[in-house]
């Protein structure tokens, strides 16, 4: 499946198929996702399909306008309506009531269900075209790496979906941060594209870190191994704590490493350590170290602060074994 560039014809095409029962990729600002219509429960068991997504995992649904919040949410909180205001559209995904219409397919049985509007335009208007909220995981095989790019997602799902939209690379590179209100008070599921610190600010309290806690089945997405590359996965400090043996190893540097010749291949998330732009990068560039026929990838730690929370959470991840 060839990637189309996105434009207003071929966004009106990828809305049509939507609404026809079809399932599309199509980008994020955070990841690429790939698409049902929410309340088409056929076409979402398609995704889970595609993805070899086991059913207990449930999808975040998107929307374009605030009163799609209403088809789909019982009742909004203050708190939340306080985040809505301050970061949608963006990478924030809250978990709310769900209306007894919402299949269960998409919640995975769950009373909840978890929101967000992107705030990339092509996703904007294809939910907007397609006239209903668009029920979405990223867009790769369950457990693998997610993609940022509309190649990443045709070299991964391929011929299993019905048209992928190119709408170029992800700006911000990690899924969005996931956050549920229990009892009035913020919990974060995961943390994401949406700095904790910034949800603190916009709160105005504390909130409850569960990301690390594996409790099924209400943190799906927070099962040990995930967003994994095929290759072998280690954190290391420094990058002399590797390459001293004769595996071809791949480093996966924070900032630029100096010499760093003992590496059968190198990328670099940043060279001057700007989180953001590591973020940014991070899939990419484990999806081109994973290519490298290497045996192993030592991957650097970040600090853990702003969206270097997220990418020490994708990198225990995918070092889990
Ligand atoms: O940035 C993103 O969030 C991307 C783009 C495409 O929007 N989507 C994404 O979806 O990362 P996915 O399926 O890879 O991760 C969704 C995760 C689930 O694994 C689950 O942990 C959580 O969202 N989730 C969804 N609904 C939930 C609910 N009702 N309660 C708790 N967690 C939920
Ligand atoms: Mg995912």
């Amino acid at each position: 499946m060839r990637p189309e560039p996105a434009n207003a014809g071929s966004i009106a095409r990828a809305a049509r198929i939507l609404r026809e029962g079809g399932i599309v990729s199509f980008p994020t600002e955070t990841v690429y996702g790939l698409g049902a219509c929410a309340f088409d429960a056929r076409a979402v068991a398609r995704v889970f399909e595609a993805k070899e997504r086991p059913a207990f995992d449930p999808l975040i649904v998107h929307i374009a306008r605030r009163e799609d919040l209403a088809v789909l949410v019982q009742n909004v909180p203050d708190l939340a309506w306080k985040l809505i205001d301050n970061f949608w559209p963006g990478p924030l995904t809250l978990v709310l009531p769900r209306r007894d219409t919402v299949p269960g397919i998409v919640t995975a049985g769950l009373p909840t269900v978890g929101v967000r509007m992107p705030a990339h335009p092509v996703a904007h208007a294809l939910i907007l075209e397609t006239g209903s909220p668009v029920a979405a995981p990223s867009a790769n095989p369950f457990g693998y790496l997610s993609p940022t790019t509309a190649d990443h997602v045709s070299a991964q799902l391929g011929d299993r979906v019905d048209m992928i939209l190119d709408g170029g690379p992800s700006a911000v590179g990690v899924e969005s941060s996931i956050l549920k209100i229990e009892d009035g008070a913020p919990v974060l599921l995961r943390p994401g594209g949406m700095p904790l610190e910034e949800i603190e600010r916009a709160a105005g309290i504390p909130v409850r870190d569960e990301s690390g806690v594996h409790a099924l089945p209400e943190a799906p997405g927070q099962m040990e191994s995930h967003y994994s590359p095929h290759t072998p996965v280690r954190i290391i400090k420094s990058a002399t704590e590797c390459g001293e043996t004769s595996s071809r190893c791949g480093l996966l540097a924070f900032r630029d490493p100096g010499d760093a010749g003992r590496f059968a291949r190198v990328e670099v998330l940043s060279p001057t350590g700007d989180l953001c732009e590591a973020a940014a990068r991070l899939f990419s560039a484990l999806h081109e170290l994973d290519r490298a026929g290497l045996d192993e990838i030592c991957a650097q730690e970040v600090p853990e602060e702003g969206l270097g929370r997220a990418i020490m959470n994708r990198l225990r991840r995918a070092s889990f074994r």
